[in-house]
Order: structure tokens, then C-alpha cells, then sequence
């Protein structure tokens, strides 16, 4: 057997603690289950100003910590801690960099602007840790732009080091389309020497650009679904640094993310009203009402429900919703449930629906886990036409609550869902290509007459859905495989 890995991972938002989409979800799940395989797992997250420390049961855990910046600059700082599942999450506390409202922008949407400054402070103190505490990592885990200087710090400073210099990195890419450009004026602050600031490492046109510099120096990059990992090489998908992971070769992975099914699987869901499984599936009629009720919707078991959880962004192909959904509405007996938040139009446009479609369309704008889990249980089916979709979460958890997923086929969306067939009634889900508005009326047209007229097929979907596993483990073990690839190509450099 091999022998158990310790593995810092650095991360910008984890459950329970901090988040805003699925990255949070991987980071916090994903070290519970490496935990539970045998590893020794250390995160270390920011002490976001308003996360309830009494709440999660944090304690002091190491203070005053200094970290150099570049430019001789010191800075100080605390750092609390609790244990969830044998894991010790670390949260760094420096109240100018992150005591505010919201984790990377202001309530407008306008990013910090001292956003590099914030992130590079915490990965260098995650790795100041390490050294504080003679704490040896074999692995320094890091994930996004956030945290994409981790393997480079590692690189060039800690080489050397007792704590550090056994390390290896890898870098998981969440989004590619999110690479943490800023301006060249923060460059001294980050730390990094001048001929680091080149189109091979971190220069992209005049600026900073953090995940290019952590492409380029991670031992291994993966991302999160292997047809992402194919998309992102080419020059659409790849959002003008593909060529630099085609240069990875083969250290250059897709692994599928797993998802928690202590929190999202309607056999034991808590937050919803019944719970059901695909032996009996009375619980999820009653959730189906409930839901309708909540969301001031008609009260009918027999028209299907589309659900919809998103956060309001391009990614998320909601603007190809927009203009298809009254057509939909008007053409076809179906309701829709929304939540969701973000662009300002797309909230005001969501938002009204209920007042033109009354009794057909329900809409929340807002962030509420717990009605997205009333809607993962209460749906038919669950749309996500996203434009791209590193790997999706959503449609995962759909599977699991026998809620038919309606995706356009690309990324994890592609890879986890599987198309319906006619002719046989097997598949998952309804997949479309196009990201185009006539695309999704066509497609969620076609999952409703499955549900009308082919309810057998309709109802031998929902139960091969819920029986599909997408469980941590079989991505924990591809993930123990990335991080002994990742100490072999640090030990041959
Ligand atoms: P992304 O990380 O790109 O937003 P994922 O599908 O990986 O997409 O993860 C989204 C996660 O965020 C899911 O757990 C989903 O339930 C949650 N989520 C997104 N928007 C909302 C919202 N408005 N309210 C509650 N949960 C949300
Ligand atoms: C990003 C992606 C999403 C993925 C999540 C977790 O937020 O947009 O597709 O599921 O990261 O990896």
C-alpha cells in the first residue's frame, strides 16, 4: 500500500465556511474524503469578516503570524481553526483584506480592486503556516486564480526549505474563464522576482495574469471534467491560455468531481419536506407540491416542473433562457421554479416572470440554499443551457433527486449526462448542442412531451438517474493518482 500523503490544500471559499458556487463544494468536501481514505489534510481558507465563528466552533490556532510580501513588506496576522471530519480548516484573519461584504466583489458586481493583493497575502500565508508550525506538506494543492501562486511561491522561495522544499503542486482550474488579470502595479506586492514577469510565466499583455503563472508552474494542472479539459485546449475554450496547457502534455488532467451525497441525496435530505428513493417515490410528489405552493404556483401533479438554481452569469446561458421562455410558456402546459442571482438584468427580467405568468412561473432572486434544495426535490426536470460548464454540480445532485437534468452538451455536463434515446427509452437527461434560444424552447419541448407521452420512459429515466454514482470516492482515488503523478514530476526536476 501506499503510504498516506499529507496535502495542504488553499483555497478562496469551502463549505461550510464560505461560498459563493462549486468550487466552495470541492474544496470542502473532496479533504473530508481524503481524510477518510487516510491522508492528513490541512485547508487553509480566509477568515471572511462575517463568517460565525462561534457557529463552527473556531478557536485561536496560531498568532501573530508574519508574512513577507515583496518589497520587504511584512505583514501580520491570526489565524483560527476548527476540525470537521479530522480535517483541520485553517482560516487566516487579517480584517483589511477580508472583512467585507462579500467574498471578491462589491454588492454592484465591481471586483476589489486590491483582489491580487488579497489572495496572494493568503497563499503565502498558508505556506508561512507550514513553516511556523515544521508542518511538511507532500502536496500543496491550490485551486483557481486565487490561489494559482502557490506553485510558483513554492518554486522560487521554498525550494530549499525544511517544511516546504518536499512539496509538490498541483493546480485545479474551476473556470478558465477567471484568471485573476490585474494590473502590473501590484506585481512588486506579490512577491514574485522580475524575470518571473515574462509571456512564459505570469506577463499577459502588460498585465498580471495569476492562473497563467500557475499553469506554468504546477507540477500537475488538472480541471474538473475530462471533456473540459479537451475544450480548454482549443482557442475558444481555452480563453487565450490553451496553448500554455497544451505545453503540459499529459500533466494536463480532467478529473470528474463527486458530490456530497450527505448533503444532497433526497433519501436522507433534511431540508426538504419528504424524503424519498427510487423504490418509492411518494416523498418526491409531496415535495413537488410543496414546492408549487411556496413559489404561489398551480397546484397540479400532472404538469411537469422544470427547475432552474443558477448564479446569473454568461457562463450559465440564461440570457438563451430569457427570450425562449415565454414561447415556452404560452406553447406548452409546463411550470417553471427559479432561483437565482447576479446580472442585474437577467434579475429583473427572472423576477417579474411570476407577475405575467401567474401560477406558471415561480422566481426567487436571491442566494437560499435551502430552497435550492426544495427544487432539486420538487422539479421534473432541472435546466442548465450553461455556454460552458467546467463541471456542474447541479445537474449531479438532479440526477440523485430523479429530477431529469435538460443541459446543453458541453464540459461535466456532457460527461454526466446521458442522452435520452426514443426509440430504446434509455439516458438520463435531454442534451442539446446549440446554444441558441430556439435550442432550449426545442429541448425542454421535448423533455415535456416525454413526460406526456412516453411516461413509462419518462419514469425509467428517473430511476436510472437516481441510481447513477457520482460519489467522492471514485474522484478521490483519481485525485491520489494526480498527487503521486504530482511528487514524481517534482522529484525529476
Ligand atoms: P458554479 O460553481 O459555476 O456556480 P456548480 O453547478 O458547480 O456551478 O455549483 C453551483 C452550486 O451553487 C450548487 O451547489 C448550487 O446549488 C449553488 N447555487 C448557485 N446559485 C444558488 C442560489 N441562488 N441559491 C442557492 N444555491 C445556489
Ligand atoms: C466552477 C464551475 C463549475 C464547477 C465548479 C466546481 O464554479 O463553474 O462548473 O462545478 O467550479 O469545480
Amino acid at each position: 500500500m501506499d503510504r498516506p500523503l499529507r496535502i495542504l490544500m488553499i483555497a478562496s471559499e469551502a463549505v461550510p465556511f464560505a461560498k459563493t458556487g462549486g468550487l466552495a463544494d470541492v474544496a470542502g468536501t473532496l479533504p473530508r474524503v481524503l481524510r477518510g481514505r487516510g491522508h492528513e489534510l490541512l485547508v487553509v481558507l480566509p477568515r471572511y469578516g462575517w463568517i460565525d465563528g462561534a457557529r463552527h466552533g473556531l478557536r485561536p490556532f496560531h498568532a501573530p503570524m508574519g508574512v513577507w510580501m515583496g518589497g520587504g513588506v511584512e505583514e501580520w496576522c491570526a489565524v483560527e481553526a476548527a476540525e470537521l471530519g479530522g480535517v483541520t480548516f485553517a482560516l487566516v484573519r487579517h480584517d483589511g483584506h477580508f472583512d467585507r461584504p462579500l467574498l471578491y466583489h462589491d454588492a454592484q458586481f465591481n471586483d476589489y480592486q486590491d483582489n491580487p493583493r488579497r489572495f496572494a497575502f493568503l497563499t503565502r500565508a498558508a505556506l508561512q503556516l507550514c513553516r511556523d508550525r515544521g508542518w511538511a506538506p507532500d502536496v500543496v494543492h491550490v485551486h483557481d486564480w486565487q490561489t494559482a501562486l502557490g506553485p510558483a511561491y513554492l518554486k522560487v522561495w521554498h525550494w530549499n526549505d525544511a517544511a516546504l522544499g518536499g512539496a509538490a503542486s498541483v493546480l485545479t482550474i474551476h473556470n478558465i474563464a477567471y484568471q485573476g488579470r490585474y494590473p502590473a502595479t501590484h506585481w512588486p506586492y506579490i512577491g514574485l522576482r522580475e524575470d518571473h514577469f515574462t509571456p512564459d510565466d505570469f506577463e499577459d499583455h502588460g498585465a498580471t495574469n495569476f492562473l497563467k503563472g500557475g499553469i506554468r508552474f504546477a507540477d500537475v494542472v488538472g480541471t474538473v471534467s475530462p471533456t473540459y479539459a479537451r475544450e480548454t485546449l482549443g482557442p475558444i475554450g481555452g480563453h487565450g491560455v490553451g496553448p500554455y496547457l497544451a505545453r503540459r502534455g499529459a500533466d494536463y488532467v480532467g478529473i470528474l468531481n463527486g458530490v456530497d451525497y450527505a448533503e444532497w441525496d433526497p433519501a436522507v435530505d433534511r431540508k426538504i419536506p419528504a424524503r424519498y428513493d427510487a423504490n418509492d417515490l411518494t416523498g418526491k410528489a409531496t415535495c413537488k407540491r410543496e414546492l408549487q405552493r411556496r413559489l404561489g404556483l398551480e397546484e397540479a401533479d400532472d404538469v411537469p416542473l422544470v427547475g432552474v438554481v443558477s448564479r446569473f452569469v454568461e457562463q450559465k446561458g440564461l440570457d438563451l433562457l430569457a427570450p425562449a421562455l415565454g414561447p415556452i410558456v404560452r406553447g406548452m402546459r409546463v411550470q417553471f421554479a427559479i432561483l437565482g442571482s447576479g446580472d442585474q438584468q437577467l434579475e429583473r427580467f427572472f423576477g417579474t416572470l411570476p407577475r405575467w405568468y401567474p401560477g406558471r412561473v415561480g422566481a426567487r432572486i436571491g442566494y437560499d440554499d435551502g430552497l435550492a434544495h426544495w427544487i432539486e426535490a420538487g422539479a421534473d426536470c432541472f435546466l442548465m443551457p450553461s455556454r460552458y460548464e467546467p463541471c456542474g454540480l447541479n445537474q449531479i445532485y438532479s440526477l440523485r433527486y430523479g429530477t431529469l437534468p435538460i443541459v446543453r452538451a458541453t464540459g461535466g455536463l456532457d460527461d454526466t449526462v446521458e442522452q435520452y434515446d426514443e426509440r430504446t427509452g434509455d439516458g438520463t437527461g435531454f442534451k442539446f448542442a446549440s446554444a441558441t434560444p430556439g435550442a432550449v424552447h426545442d429541448t425542454v419541448g421535448w423533455a415535456v412531451s416525454t413526460f406526456y407521452d412516453r411516461r413509462a420512459h419518462f419514469e425509467a429515466m428517473r430511476r436510472r438517474a437516481m441510481a447513477r454514482d457520482f460519489s467522492w470516492d471514485r474522484s478521490a482515488a483519481a485525485y491520489e493518482r494526480l498527487y503521486r503523478r504530482a511528487l514524481a514530476v517534482h522529484r525529476s526536476l
